[in-house]
């Protein structure tokens, strides 16, 4: 007999295929996500999973789970896995590092650009009829090229990002728990500061670190605080990792000038000051959204999942 397997989200035609060239597959290609109760239904009787990071696995659902070896999330980011519950339960788990590095750096670029100058809000300005003729000081931003950009946490994202400041000419500085050898410093055209620098120097300030309990809040009030009034906020990581309600604070109250946001805390129920505000942009979780590296992240989970059912030895094993 076949292993088991649930894949708990819409995938590729192709994925499904492959999967069910190797398992007995429960798709769910209406792409309904399951509450926890239904999560852990479904799962009771599977051999593994193909998740999203809005699937949460922990204890609870493990212990209702006992047939389950793997988990494989369709995404780099796993804070919605539970590493510590799984090796206990004995449960695989893994993720899709490297393969949306550069599409989620060319997103956070489309960040940047459309919120130092103002291009979603000049967009529905256009939009809604109000544009009735050329002014000098129409829709004012702020220069990308040749400014400073601050980049908290350089790594394989980090990195990719801070490669296509080059054509900008741009400063580039980055803080991360510990200093990175200088080859990689140096392929990256970034030099080390520390976080109160990063946040005082930076005209830009890009955020790139994974969500855990040590980096929540990172960017607060206080972080802020110490940012320029001219400066912009791009995040594209997790959200928890800003606190959102003193972003928005300090939005309005020009504490910086500008934010452009692709993750929030408790997405999809965003804060709604966020939609008063004009000097934001934002997307919703889509900075790996190209079709080649959703389908390749999905791919590299399903591969994930089948060398977990087959070998026991999947490439992107979380808890060895
Ligand atoms: C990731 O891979 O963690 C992304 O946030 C998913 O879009």
């Amino acid at each position: 007999m076949k292993p088991r397997v649930l894949v708990t989200r819409e995938v590729f035609t192709e994925v499904l295929d492959y999967l069910e060239r190797h398992f007995d597959v429960t798709p769910n290609q209406a792409d309904q996500p399951f509450s926890p109760d239904a999560l852990a239904k479904a799962l009771s009787d599977k051999d593994g999973a193909l998740t999203v990071l809005t699937d949460r696995i922990d204890a609870g659902l493990l212990a209702k789970c006992p047939k389950l070896k793997v988990v494989c999330n369709i995404a780099v980011g796993y804070n919605n896995i539970d590493v510590k519950a799984c090796r206990d339960a004995g449960v695989m788990a893994t993720n899709t590092p490297g393969v949306l590095d550069d599409s989620t750096a060319d997103f956070t670029w489309a960040l940047i650009l459309a919120a130092a100058r103002r291009v979603t809000e000049a967009e529905a300005y256009v939009r809604a009829g109000e544009w009735k003729g050329w002014k000098l000081k129409q829709f004012l931003g702020a220069d990308v090229h040749h400014a400073t950009l601050g980049i908290l946490g350089l790594g394989r994202i980090g990195q990719a990002v801070a490669r296509r400041a080059r054509g900008f000419e741009m400063n580039v500085l980055y803080h991360e728990p510990k200093r990175l050898p200088a080859d990689v410093e140096k392929a990256c055209g970034a030099a080390y500061v520390n976080f109160d620098e990063l946040l005082s120097r930076a005209d830009i300030l890009t955020i790139h670190v994974p969500y855990s309990s040590a980096t929540h809040h990172l960017v607060g009030a206080a972080q802020i605080a110490k940012m320029k009034p001219t400066a912009a906020l791009i995040h594209a990581a997790r959200g928890g990792v800003v606190d959102d309600t003193a972003l928005i604070m300090a939005l309005k109250r020009g504490t910086i000038a500008a934010a452009g946001l692709d993750v929030f805390e408790n997405e999809p129920a965003l804060n709604p000051e966020f939609l008063k505000l004009a000097n934001v942009v934002m997307t919703p979780h889509i900075a790996s959204s190209s079709t080649a590296t959703r389908r390749n992240m999905a791919m590299l989970a399903a591969e994930n999942l089948v060398a977990a059912l087959t070998t026991g030895k999947p490439p992107n094993l979380l808890n060895p």
